[in-house]
């Protein structure tokens, strides 16, 4: 398996990669609670727990059996699969599930991101390397160049690579045929994908935050990797407070291994893990420093909404892209906030959580 690139810089809304900032106000629960991957798990660290069959990967069950049925079809009639976009929030397993694909069909996976396809010749030497039935990963396929992404149209749809020779009146296109491949694309802004982009992947699957008890046999089969006593209780204490995110729930377990070895015994139950996330300010129910600002903001400055994004993105220090693709979608899941044409509210739940009294149902429903 060849690792191109799979580095992961942020985003500013213009495109340009921009320091996280937050580590520079952060407490220490926004650095455990941050859904992209850090420095030290782009390595080999998240390597080592990544699942490497389909029967590993725990949950997702819509995207595994639609998958699953693609992979026998294709294998039945000798076929490459279908080129495949994956999308949905950080840290949710799209990296490990186009490399379990490449596993199961039984070919080589090469993995690249966007940025790193700056120039045509970047993903030209790429196309040309390929062997038939080869998965070629592409990360943040949102970020592709103009000229890369018209590089890729004929080569998804015809396994063609077309080449322009010479310039202006005598410029010629020559067409080279390429290896019958599968694109896997991964986004976490599958809004941001040209059209004729989009169009041309035959499986486009979203990828969903986890249940608990999916979190928890994630939890379970990481420390059994790791070789970490746990009881099913402590697992369960640490996937409830992981944000429905694999990436967030193994690193919880990593920080709590290392309170239990050093506090108690070395195993991990509900009291240990419970008071381990407590010391590390994690809060119960995942929520990080900008998640309880965004509510407190609505519901104490704006009697719990609506509120626009734009006002949101100034309280809290975030941009509206950061907003919407990593901390809606979340609190949206636990049924914290709601999302209204006039703007963000916040619930019933999200008043009795951050301790404050919900107005009464009269008053909630006028908002
Ligand atoms: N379904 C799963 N079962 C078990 N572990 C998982 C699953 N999905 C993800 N993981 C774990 O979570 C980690 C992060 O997953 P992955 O790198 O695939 O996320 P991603 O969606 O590609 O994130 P990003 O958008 O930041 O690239 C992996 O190292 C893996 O160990
Ligand atoms: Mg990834």
């Amino acid at each position: 398996m060849a690792i191109i690139s799979s580095k992961k810089q942020p985003q500013d809304p213009n495109g340009e990669p921009k320091q996280n900032h937050k580590t520079a106000k952060a407490a220490p629960t926004e650095d455990l609670l941050q859904p992209a991957a850090a420095i030290d798990e782009q390595g080999k660290q998240e390597e080592s727990i990544r699942p490497q069959r389909f029967a590993d990967y725990i949950g997702q069950k819509d995207l595994k059996d639609v998958l699953d049925i693609a992979i026998k079809a294709a294998k039945s009639r000798s076929e490459v699969l279908d080129h495949l976009l994956l999308y949905g929030p950080p840290g949710l397993g799209k990296t490990t599930m186009a490399m379990i694909l490449a596993s199961e069909m039984g070919v080589n996976c090469k993995i690249t991101s966007a940025p790193a396809l700056e120039r045509p010749r970047d993903i030209v030497g790429l196309l040309v390397n390929l062997k038939p039935g080869d998965v070629l990963f592409v990360d943040e396929i949102h970020r592709l160049s103009r000229m890369t992404e018209e590089i890729l149209y004929p080569a998804m749809e015809d396994y063609r690579l077309d080449i322009t020779i010479g310039r202006g009146s005598s410029a010629r296109i020559r067409s080279l045929p390429l290896s019958k491949f599968t694109l896997v694309g991964a986004t976490t802004r599958v809004g941001a994908l040209t059209s004729p982009l989009r169009d041309r992947f035959g499986l486009v699957q979203k990828l969903r935050f986890y249940e608990v008890d999916e979190l928890s046999k994630i939890v379970l089969r990481t420390a059994q990797l790791l070789d970490t006593p746990i009881a099913e209780d402590g697992a369960t204490e640490i996937a409830r407070r992981s944000r429905g995110t694999p990436r967030i729930a193994n690193r919880l377990l990593k920080r709590v291994r290392d309170y239990a070895e050093v506090k108690s015994s070395g195993e991990i139950n509900e009291s240990v893990a419970s008071e381990a996330l407590q010391l590390f300010q994690v809060d119960p129910c995942g929520l990080d420093w900008t998640d309880r600002k965004m509510l407190s903001v609505i519901i104490e400055q704006f009697n719990g909404g609506p509120v626009g994004l734009e006002t949101i993105a100034a309280a809290t220090g975030e941009d509206t892209q950061t907003i919407e693709e990593v901390y809606e979608p979340y609190l949206m899941q636990i049924g914290y906030l709601s999302r209204t044409l006039r703007g963000r509210i916040a619930t019933k739940t999200a008043y009795h959580h951050l301790g404050f009294t919900p107005p009464s149902n009269g008053q909630m429903s006028l908002l």
